[in-house]
């Protein structure tokens, strides 16, 4: 699977290890930074790895920040992307089962790599249901999406 991956200074470390773990296991991964840990703003790779799943340039993402939360705040700004801050695998499956989660954001001050990595690979195998019931919740998210975006024309 074609994944985009970014992270702040925060999560940086934890972007190095989940690169060359998807990398390892054969995805296509399209590296959006930060390239070093120097000190960096996570909306800036938010909308990197945003734009990208929404441009289908990536089927998912992945972003890292020391929490998980700025980086899940800001990737939610962009329509079309279902980010969710997620530490637990069964939330990591049941996200994208039920709600078609596209971008997963990880803390890296809050879970351990190895669990991480794990979470990550769980949110990747996981496929959208499609039920009934999900597509029906998820058209009524996208539309307070719309609803908003026509306020602002
Ligand atoms: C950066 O210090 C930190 O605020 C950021 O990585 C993230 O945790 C924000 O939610």
């Amino acid at each position: 699977m074609r994944v985009a991956v970014g992270a702040d200074h925060g999560g940086y470390d934890l972007k190095v290890a989940v690169v060359a773990a998807l990398v390892e296991n054969g995805h296509d991964v399209l590296d959006l930074g930060a390239f070093d840990a120097s000190p960096s703003d996570y909306p800036d790779f938010s909308l990197a790895v945003a734009e990208a799943v929404r441009s289908g340039r990536a089927e998912r993402g992945v972003l890292v920040c020391g929490s998980g939360v700025g980086a899940c705040v800001a990737a939610n700004k962009v329509p079309g992307i279902r980010a969710s801050t997620i530490h637990d695998t069964f939330s990591a499956h049941q996200g994208v089962e039920d709600d078609d989660l596209n971008v997963l954001c990880l803390g890296a001050r809050v879970i351990g790599a190895q669990l991480a990595l794990e979470v990550v690979r769980t949110f990747l195998g996981a496929r959208f249901s499609g039920a009934e019931r999900h597509r029906r919740r998820l058209d009524k998210v996208e539309a307070i999406e719309g609803r908003f975006a026509r306020d602002e024309e």
